[in-house]
């Protein structure tokens, strides 16, 4: 049953109105405003009605109101005013204060049980209206915010795709360079500085993979400051000296800004990879500027190649029997492709010298 508070000092008035009202609902009483407020509060407002005298010692039903709207309860919880006279200034503030009915002495028994009942359910509803629309509220700001994070990820997608793009161009601008240095070069020495080059865009994965790892902001910006190979050309070349000409020839140009120079030809890696990396910075030209992108280039015989294909393969295979002996045996592979390259540098250098 719904509770009802029935607030008065004559303790007739209490005895009627508990009598009119027990029937369908669990009446509780106070004998003044103190107590109401303390009951009340006791409740958490959870009281369907309250009923509530005007005058009354010590704190009085305008005091009363007054304290219930300070905590909200006004709009929770229908006050009906027991009384007894129809002074039109007072019933008018009351009205004001958020009072919902009157309940007129001598008290009627249907018609307080009708005024009771119909301000209980004029509440209940539109406290249920109340509860709808916030639900409707959080439900929609809720909506809204990940419309908001949606719309985010498709520019930080569109600002991605401008970057992939920009690495592209830069991917396509070294290797023309390149090409030209292989034009020039058949034309003038009648030889090929390389054999072939191979291009990569580092994927979106491994590019989320290698920021996670190493802590790098997952953003553009983390991509474009701190990842140097997103962008990464290989050139093969047939002879060791032809990696240094060539790739001298290439940073040489004066709008490539080397920004770091491996050589693991002359100081091979523990393992005994060998070929020469550069990371670049070269400019593209779109529309409306000039950008330079980093990129990473590799330079390796087609020896070199063939090793470190080979020992890739080692790196992405978990439990290899042997695997101790295989590193052993490649290191061995590492040292003889370094003889032979050199050997047949060498030989080649000899036909050259014969031609002339
Ligand atoms: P990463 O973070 O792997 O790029 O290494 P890094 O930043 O220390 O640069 P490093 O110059 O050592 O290697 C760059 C790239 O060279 C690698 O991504 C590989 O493509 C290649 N590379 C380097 N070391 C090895 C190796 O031991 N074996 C093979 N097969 N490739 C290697
Ligand atoms: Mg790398």
């Amino acid at each position: 049953m719904q509770k009802i508070l029935v607030v008065d000092d004559a303790q007739m008035n209490r005895e009627l109105l508990y009598d009119i009202l027990e029937e369908d609902y669990a009446v509780e009483m106070a004998e003044d405003g103190e107590q109401a407020v303390g009951k009340l509060k006791e409740y958490k407002g959870a009281v369907a009605a309250l009923l509530l005298d005007l005058r009354m010692p010590r704190m009085d039903g305008f005091a009363v109101l007054d304290a219930m709207g300070k905590e909200g309860l006004l709009r929770r919880v229908p006050v009906l005013i027991i009384t007894g006279e129809h002074a039109t200034e007072i019933e008018n503030r009351c009205f004001e204060l958020g009072v919902s009915d009157f309940i007129q002495k001598p008290f009627e028994s249907s018609i307080v049980k009708k005024r009771v009942k119909n301000a209980v359910e004029l509440f209940a509803y539109k406290n249920r209206l109340e509860q709808k629309v916030m639900e409707q509220e959080a439900t929609l700001r809720k909506q809204s915010e990940i419309i908001k994070e949606q719309a985010e990820r498709l520019r930080e997608a569109k600002e991605f795709d401008k970057l992939m793009m920009e690495y592209r161009s830069a991917i396509m601008e070294v290797e023309t360079r390149l090409k030209v240095l292989y034009e020039e070069f058949a034309q003038e020495y009648n030889r090929n500085p390389f054999e072939s080059i191979k291009s990569r865009l580092k994927s979106p994965a491994s590019i989320y993979e290698k920021l996670e790892r190493k802590g790098f902001p997952v953003s553009v910006d983390g991509i474009r400051d701190n990842l140097t190979d997103v962008a990464g050309l290989r050139v093969i070349c047939s002879f060791p000296d032809d990696i240094y000409r060539l790739s001298a020839f290439f940073t040489r140009q004066d709008d490539i800004i080397l920004i770091q120079r491996k050589d693991y030809i002359k100081n091979p890696k523990p393992n005994g990879y060998r070929s020469l990396h550069l990371i670049i910075e070269v400019p593209i030209y779109l529309s409306n500027e000039k950008k330079y992108m980093k990129v990473e280039v590799q330079f390796r015989t087609i020896a070199m190649d063939f090793w470190a294909s080979l020992e890739h393969k080692l790196k992405y295979k978990r439990n290899v029997p042997d695997a101790d002996e295989i590193v052993r045996q490649l290191r061995a592979c590492s040292d003889s492709i370094e003889a032979l390259d050199y050997q047949m540098q060498e030989i080649r250098n000899r036909i050259d010298r014969s031609k002339e």
